[in-house]
């Protein structure tokens, strides 16, 4: 069978092979005295609160599941535009507000939206591989500039402007990011809009980490440097809700009728149940679960992060949020006798029955130095975690 040039572009998802081995492993292993610790992780390991599960049963038993407009419920707009008001003290009406099947239907919403055959769009290495796939499937070339830890992995002004060619569109950014887990500077991020805005371009900023923040001097959105910021999240991270498949955009007002009508045609609209189930979010109770959530988030990095630079795991940036390491690994490589993050992230898996993410899907330019290991897994599990990686390289 011949398949689409676009679709042969696709790289493969490493991530998902080491987590098919580790998988693999861990029925081998369970009722042993080391069952796999699963490190790997990238949606957090609680599920939705009460009364969000009990919204979504009420939708069922009730028989709100028609389509619902492509936009979303109204109402819904209407309260992510309350949430962004209330904990971020910014105007983000809700006619600028999209609804749609997580994050990933919003970036590729936006692809489609804004990008032509062969334009270009810059983003930092590391970063989500999926987004340079978003860009390479609506035929746009992702173009990865290397980030330095002095940066925190994430793009500066003057590296957008030296990168910017004839053919760039935009930035597409992560803040906070995945695998890093670090914010760009609030500072940094102005200069970049700037010289975004400067030469006609687009700055998407993917803030799908940013309820998950620990620390007030990043944990603000980019929608505060204009309506001209395009601004994709989701209720899979900070709000538990992955499989729910439901996020969100903001975009500038001429564009809500053009992604309208994609999302139309496209995806007539994201999950109805998961739309109702979502305004309860919204409500008190749900808030506070929620913070004692991120409460614990930040406690289990305030635990790991130390630990990892103990055994020599270096992490050279703090992580101000979402629950990702990005820790070097050349140290702890060379004493397990091995060379580079994928045999580490293997070696690991055998030894000590860690299941963590080697650095390769995220970049190119010194991913093989990294490896990603996710805290979205329990104090006991990451304790337990540290123990047996100090046993094998401590
Ligand atoms: C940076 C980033 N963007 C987007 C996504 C996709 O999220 P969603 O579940 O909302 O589609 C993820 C998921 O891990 C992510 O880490």
């Amino acid at each position: 069978m011949k398949f689409s040039t676009r679709a042969e572009r696709i790289e493969p998802f490493y991530v998902m092979e080491v987590a098919k081995a580790a998988q693999a492993l861990a029925r081998e292993v369970a009722g042993t005295r080391e069952p796999m610790i699963f490190l790997n992780i990238g949606e957090p390991d609680f599920t939705a609160p009460p009364l969000v599960v009990e919204a979504a049963d009420r939708a069922v038993r009730s028989g709100v599941t028609q389509y619902t407009n492509a936009l979303g419920l109204e109402a819904l707009r209407e309260r992510i535009s309350g949430w962004y008001a209330e904990r971020f003290g910014v105007d983000v009406p809700a006619r600028r507000i999209v609804v749609t099947a997580g994050a990933s239907a919003a970036l590729q919403l936006a692809c489609l939206a804004l990008i032509d055959a062969g334009d270009e769009v810059l983003m930092p290495d590391p970063s989500y591989p999926c987004n340079r796939h978003f860009v390479s499937a609506a035929e746009g070339k992702a173009v990865l500039i290397p980030t330095t830890a002095e940066e925190r992995f994430q793009l500066s002004a003057a590296k957008v402007e030296a990168a910017w060619g004839a053919k760039t569109r935009g930035v597409l950014l992560a803040s906070p990011s995945n695998p890093t887990g670090t914010s760009i500077a609030p500072d940094e991020l102005r200069r970049i809009h700037d010289v975004v805005r400067g030469k006609g371009g687009l700055t998407i900023i993917d803030e799908i980490y940013l309820g998950l923040s620990y620390d007030d001097a990043f944990g603000q959105t980019a929608l505060a440097l204009g309506e001209d910021v395009i601004s994709i999240n989701s209720f899979s991270k900070y709000f538990n809700m992955t499989g729910w498949r439901l996020g969100w955009m903001v975009v500038p007002e001429a564009m809500v009728p053009v992604v309208e009508r994609l999302a139309q045609n496209l995806f007539i609209c994201a999950s109805t149940v998961s739309q109702h189930a979502a305004l309860a979010c919204f409500e008190p109770d749900s808030i506070a679960e929620y913070e004692r959530r991120r409460a614990e988030f930040k406690a289990r990095r305030d635990y790991f992060i130390p630990a990892l630079d103990a055994l020599g795991l270096t992490v050279p940036v703090q992580p101000d949020g979402a629950f990702y390491a990005w820790a070097d690994c050349t140290q702890a490589a060379e004493r397990l006798g091995v060379a580079g993050s994928w045999d580490f992230a293997y070696e690991l898996m055998r030894r000590a029955h860690l299941a963590i993410t080697p650095g390769r899907d995220f970049g190119t330019a010194d991913t093989q130095r990294f490896v990603r290991f996710s805290t979205a897994n329990s104090m006991a599990q990451l304790q337990e975690a540290v123990a047996r990686l100090q046993r094998l390289i401590g």
